[in-house]
This record gives structure tokens, C-alpha cells and sequence, in this order.
């Protein structure tokens, strides 16, 4: 349903909701890039609120939603069945604006306009938000940067995948920090049930099938029935791939609505992550408990990205760069298999075999990521990319250490970029444990933690710099917490 209007989808089976949504004479909506960077093809749906509302018993259409905005040019039209959709056309009218819409034109956001629709859904999604609030109602809010954070409460990072090319950012930023709270009288903030997930079975013969099946079960038969269905849950990376490289699946098998994927529990002894809960349904429902994930998430990639990307996507494409694995490696994770046979545990630490390879057999899927707890007490992110948000990194550095009396009794640092797969510094590890919390102990560590793997040279960076940054990253971590409290946060 987009707009209010239900349409038929009748393929291909490959067709991104933004070719569906344009090819239905709803224009505003843009392709920039066709790859999640741009946010020009920006859309609304329909998602549940928070990770405590997420359905374990299929009691989905039970709960209480919020608009998320999603990049349409990724996601699969039929992964949209049954879902409700809103786009820029959907909010207002010339004759009758959005007051995101109003504000835009008010202080000068647009002028070529192609990127206007894309940004008014996102900052409709937050314009929406259920807990955005003034500053003078939320106490906390005062330590908010306000370079970040506007005097309405608004995020200004719920824009971070959209991009601009001709306004200038700050009339932008000028409509956001201006939107008020939506009137009583606004349809669209009025809470809704969620759609049920469709179970889709769409054979379209020329073109492959998509399916989501009913459960976990299911979903390994078919992989076990059909060695060349491809498994998807957010699209971000299989979407890229579709639109860009013009790969194509005979059956693709969406995960992303498995009761069996989606649930976030907590254990005496550990955190259990379901491989396809979205970044932002993690970052919302941690509340704090796993401070490395707090500062890893917010700097993967964009809002709109994290509406839909997957840390079971993200380990399973197995990228050398990818942001997750140097902070699960660092936190000790371990990975549950499911198979047809049944299921295994892996340590994260020896997942990876190589450029994008892993232990992970045909017809395996990752059913949980599995962190151990307690948590060691001193952690750091630290991601050297050319921009300070929505980038890839050229080195990604997830530490977790405990120093006992000033001497490190524990240490664990995950490593990206720097090797074909993600790595241990198991090298710089035993360089530190049981040595002294000094600057003379970081500085001749720092040096092994340089040496690691064997970074490449390419457009993001050379493999001098690389391994640089290595060392330095270490350097920083002992300055950020060189104080008796230790309680720095750097990122
Ligand atoms: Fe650029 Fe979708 S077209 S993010
Ligand atoms: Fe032209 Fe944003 S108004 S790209």
C-alpha cells in the first residue's frame, strides 16, 4: 500500500520498491547512486516502534509503529508486500504542505530538488519519532551537542544518508530544528498496528522467485532444496549487487521477518542478538547495557541504512571492512549456525577463512550472535574513515580490556582492514596483558599493533597510513583513559 492506494506487484522479481514506486507515476522519489549513499530514493514504512514490541508469536499486527525511512532503491518491491508505504507525495500537496515540506521551502533547503524528496521523508521520520522531545522536557537533553541535536528535539543524524549537492546543509538543518511537534490532528502521527509480514511465495517465472517463509525451519529446507537460493535479510549489501553488478538469484529467500532471527535476550551470562534485528532495533533496544555497541552503531553507516542492514548480513557477506566484526571480535562473540542438521557455535575468532569466506556451510545460516557477559570494563571503537559519519572505514579498531591495579589483566582487539578477513591482534594482545598501564607499555605495543596483518593500498588509503593508524589508535585509546577513573569516551 503506498499512500493510502494498494497496487499489485507483478515483477520482476528483482524489481527495488523505488523502480515499483516510480513506474506507479510517483516521481519524487529519485535513484542518485542505486547503492544506499545518496537517501534520494527515500520512503516511509510502517515498522514496529521498539525491540520490546518486536513479534516473537506472530502477533505483529498487535503493535504499535513508527515511520522509518528505508532507501527504497535497495529493498525488493515484493519485500514490501503488505507493508505501508509513504512517499514525499504521500506527506503533502503544492496547495497543501507537509510542515517538513513547508519548512523546506521556507528557509531556502531546496533548490534543484532532487534530492528534496528523499530528505523530507527522513526528516519526516523524525519529525514523527514518538520520544523526540524540547529540550526542556528531556533533562539529558542539555548534554546533547546542539550541532547535532536541534532545540525540538531533532536528531539531526536521522539525515546522515542524504545528500545534498547544491543547497548547503545549513537551511536544511535551519527546516529541521523549526518543525514543531505534529497536531493532534495529523494522521499520520496517530499510532498504528503494523502489517503482518507477508509470507510471500512470488513465482515469477521469467525473472526467479522471491519467498519468505514461515519460520527458521522452512527457510533451511529451501536452502537445502535449492543450493543456489540466495538468503537476504536488510539488501543493503545484495542490493547493490542486484542493481549495480546486475546479479540476479533464481530464488531469493528473504530472513529479514523470521520469528526465529528477531529476538534480543538477555542472559545471566549473555546478550543473544537474532541475525536479522536491524541495527536501529539493536541500538534502541540496548538501553546502554553493551557500551562498545553504543559507539560502534551510530558510526555504521547512515540512519537509513541501519533502518534495514543486519548484523547477521553484515558477518555473512564477510567484508574485511565491515565495522561490526572488529567490535564482536573485541567483545568476544560467538556466532550460532543453524543447518538442516541442526545447530553449532562458533567463536567469531575463527569464523573467518578468508577474502569473504568463512566456516559457514551451504545451506547454514547465522541464527544468533552471542556476546558473553559480564563485559570487560574498558572499551573503545575507534574508525579512521575520510568522513566522520556514513563512510567505510580504511581501519577499524574495536578494543575491550580490564586493568587491575595498573597492570592489564585482560585485553581483546579486533582489527578491520588491515587482512583479507577480519582479525585478533593477538600480536599487540600479548604485547599488553600483564604489563602496566603507562605510556612506555603503549608505545612499544603500539609498534606490534602497527605490524599487524597486511593492509593494502588503494583509493581509501596506503598501507603506511594504514598501519599507522594502527599504532595511533592504540596511543589514543591510553590517552582517553590514562586517568585514574578511566572512564573517558572516545570513540
Ligand atoms: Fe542513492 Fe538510493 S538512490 S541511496
Ligand atoms: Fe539540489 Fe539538494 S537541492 S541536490
Amino acid at each position: 500500500m503506498i499512500n493510502g492506494r494498494s497496487y499489485e506487484f507483478t515483477g520482476p522479481a528483482y524489481a527495488s520498491a523505488l523502480d515499483f514506486i516510480r513506474g506507479r507515476g510517483l516521481t519524487g522519489a529519485k535513484e542518485g547512486c542505486a547503492e544506499g549513499e545518496c537517501g534520494a530514493c527515500a520512503v516511509l514504512v510502517a515498522r514496529p516502534a521498539a525491540i520490546a514490541d518486536q513479534p516473537t508469536d506472530g502477533r505483529r499486527n498487535q503493535l504499535p509503529t513508527r515511520w522509518t525511512a528505508v532507501n527504497s532503491c535497495l529493498i525488493p518491491a515484493a519485500a514490501l508486500d503488505g507493508q505501508e508505504v509513504i512517499t514525499a507525495e504521500g506527506l503533502g500537496t503544492p496547495e497543501a504542505l507537509h510542515p517538513v515540506q513547508h519548512e523546506l521551502a521556507l528557509r531556502g533547503g531546496s533548490q534543484c530538488g532532487y534530492c528534496t524528496p528523499g530528505f523530507v521523508c527522513s526528516m519526516a521520520a523524525e519529525y514523527y519519532r514518538p520520544d523526540r522531545a524540547p529540550d526542556d522536557t528531556v533533562p539529558n537533553n542539555a548534554d546533547l551537542d546542539p550541532a547535532e541535536h536541534g532545540p525540538n528535539g531533532f536528531d539531526l543524524h536521522a539525515l546522515s544518508g542524504n545528500l545534498c549537492r547544491c543547497t548547503g546543509y545549513r537551511p536544511i538543518r535551519d527546516a529541521a530544528y523549526a518543525l514543531d511537534r505534529p497536531a493532534e490532528t495529523d494522521p499520520l502521527a496517530r499510532r498504528r498496528h503494523a502489517s503482518p509480514p507477508t509470507m510471500i511465495n512470488t513465482d515469477l517465472r521469467d525473472s526467479g522467485r522471491i519467498v519468505r517463509p514461515r519460520s527458521l525451519d522452512a527457510a533451511l529446507q529451501l536452502l537445502a532444496d535449492e543450493p543456489d537460493a540466495v538468503a537476504v535479510a536488510g539488501c543493503t549489501d545484495w542490493g547493490v549487487d542486484v542493481n549495480l553488478k546486475g546479479v540476479r538469484a533464481p530464488l531469493v529467500i528473504m530472513i529479514d521477518q523470521l520469528p526465529e532471527l528477531r529476538r534480543l535476550t538477555w542472559y545471566e551470562d549473555r546478550l543473544e542478538l537474532g541475525a536479522s534485528l536491524t541495527l536501529s532495533e539493536i541500538e534502541g533496544g540496548l538501553h546502554g547495557r553493551i557500551p562498545l555497541l553504543d559507539k560502534l552503531i551510530p558510526q555504521f553507516a547512515s540512519r537509513l541504512i541501519r533502518n534495514t542492514a543486519t548484523f547477521g548480513g553484515n558477518l555473512g557477506t564477510g567484508s574485511p571492512i565491515g565495522d561490526a566484526a572488529p567490535v564482536l571480535l573485541a567483545l568476544d562473540a560467538e556466532l550460532v549456525l543453524a543447518g538442516i542438521d541442526g545447530e553449532r557455535t562458533v567463536p567469531l575468532a575463527g569464523y573467518f577463512t578468508g577474502y569473504r569466506t568463512s566456516v559457514r556451510r551451504p545451506g547454514e545460516l547465522i541464527k544468533i550472535i552471542r556476546i558473553p557477559l559480564p563485559l570487560l570494563p574498558l572499551t573503545a571503537f575507534h574508525k579512521i574513515a575520510k568522513r566522520r559519519f556514513d563512510d567505510i572505514s580504511s581501519v577499524a579498531v574495536g578494543y575491550a580490556l580490564a586493568i587491575t591495579e595498573d597492570l592489564i589483566s585482560e585485553i581483546r582487539i579486533g582489527v578491520g582492514g588491515v587482512a583479507a578477513t577480519p582479525i585478533r591482534a593477538e600480536g599487540a594482545e600479548s604485547a599488553l596483558i600483564g604489563r602496566r598501564w603507562t605510556e612506555q607499555t603503549i608505545n612499544e605495543a603500539a609498534g606490534v599493533l602497527a605490524s599487524t596483518g597486511t593492509p593494502l593500498d588503494d583509493h581509501r588509503a596506503s598501507a603506511p597510513y594504514r598501519s599507522a593508524m594502527l599504532g595511533r589508535s592504540l596511543q589514543r585509546l591510553y590517552f582517553d583513559h590514562r586517568g585514574p577513573d578511566r572512564s573517558g569516551g572516545s570513540r
